[in-house]
């Protein structure tokens, strides 16, 4: 028995990945974080498969279903929306199983920024504009921040921010960010990126407030830095004709060349 940990996705069924589908399939136990879990994902649960919303359960309670599960033999495929690896509670499931001796696999998912990025058509990195990119959040009730994250700390890189779980904070997302980035800093909002009611909003931080009035207060990532709408970055070296490397050696005396027999 295993349990699976399977990244959901940021909404739209077709971004699951092939292996979490399968792994779905495999499983005749199904728990799923609530609802930014696709409810059409459980449509690949096998006939018969106990189907869990943890929304209302406790970690105490999520536990108890693996037990049981575990008692008899049942895989348990584990949603939760978007990828694993942030803010998913993961963490302490795993460190729960492991104290138990419960097995467990994770597959990747497509997380909610890269939904983002593709609903606004931006890459995120842009050569001589920035070449980083902060997942980030403000603290909620739930969740505390430690000290040294503040937003206005990472305003100070000038990287790309993609803050998630503050859309109802707006109003203080950009008080922090305005004094580093500066009111022209182009800002953006993606709601429910990927799903059917998929919303944008692009402005500046001295308009997003405004331009984002009436929209909905959950499920939504808020994105700030130069590279979003920017057209006048340099081209990467990757792909200029001059670059020497590996897959294109430059000319026979590159270090990249084949030997001559
Ligand atoms: C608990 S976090 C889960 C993040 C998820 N594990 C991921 O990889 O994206 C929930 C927050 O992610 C963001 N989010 C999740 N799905 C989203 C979507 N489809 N569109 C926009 N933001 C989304 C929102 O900021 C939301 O408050």
């Amino acid at each position: 028995m295993t349990v699976h940990f399977i990244g959901a996705g940021p909404g739209a069924p077709d971004l699951l990945t092939l292996r979490g589908r399968d792994r779905i399939a495999a499983s005749p136990v199904c728990l799923y974080a609530g609802s930014l879990v696709p409810r059409a994902l459980l449509d690949h649960c096998p006939p018969g498969a106990r189907i869990v919303n943890t929304a209302s359960l406790a970690l105490d309670a999520i536990l108890e279903e693996i037990a049981t599960a575990h008692d008899a033999g049942h895989d348990v495929a584990r949603l939760h929306s978007g990828d694993l690896s942030i803010w998913s509670a993961m963490g302490e499931q795993m460190r729960r199983l492991r104290a138990l001796g419960i097995p467990f696999t994770i597959t990747p998912g497509v997380p909610a920024f890269a939904a983002a990025a593709a609903a606004l058509e931006a890459e995120l990195t842009l050569p001589g504009l920035t070449q980083s990119v902060v997942l980030t959040r403000t603290p909620g009730r739930a969740s505390t921040m430690p000290a040294a994250e503040r937003l206005t700390t990472f305003a100070a890189t000038g990287a790309t921010l993609a803050i998630h779980l503050s859309i109802h904070v707006l109003d203080r997302v950009v008080a922090d960010l305005t004094p580093a980035y500066g009111a022209d800093c182009p800002a953006a909002i993606v709601w429910r990126a990927s799903w059917p009611d998929e919303r944008i909003v692009r402005a500046t931080l001295g308009t997003i407030v405004d331009a984002a009035a009436g929209g909905l207060e959950r499920t939504a990532l808020i994105l700030v830095g130069p590279v979003l709408g920017a057209d006048d970055f340099v081209e990467s070296s990757l792909y200029a004709p001059g670059y020497d490397r590996r897959f294109r050696p430059r000319d026979a005396a590159s270090r990249f060349a084949e030997p001559q027999a």
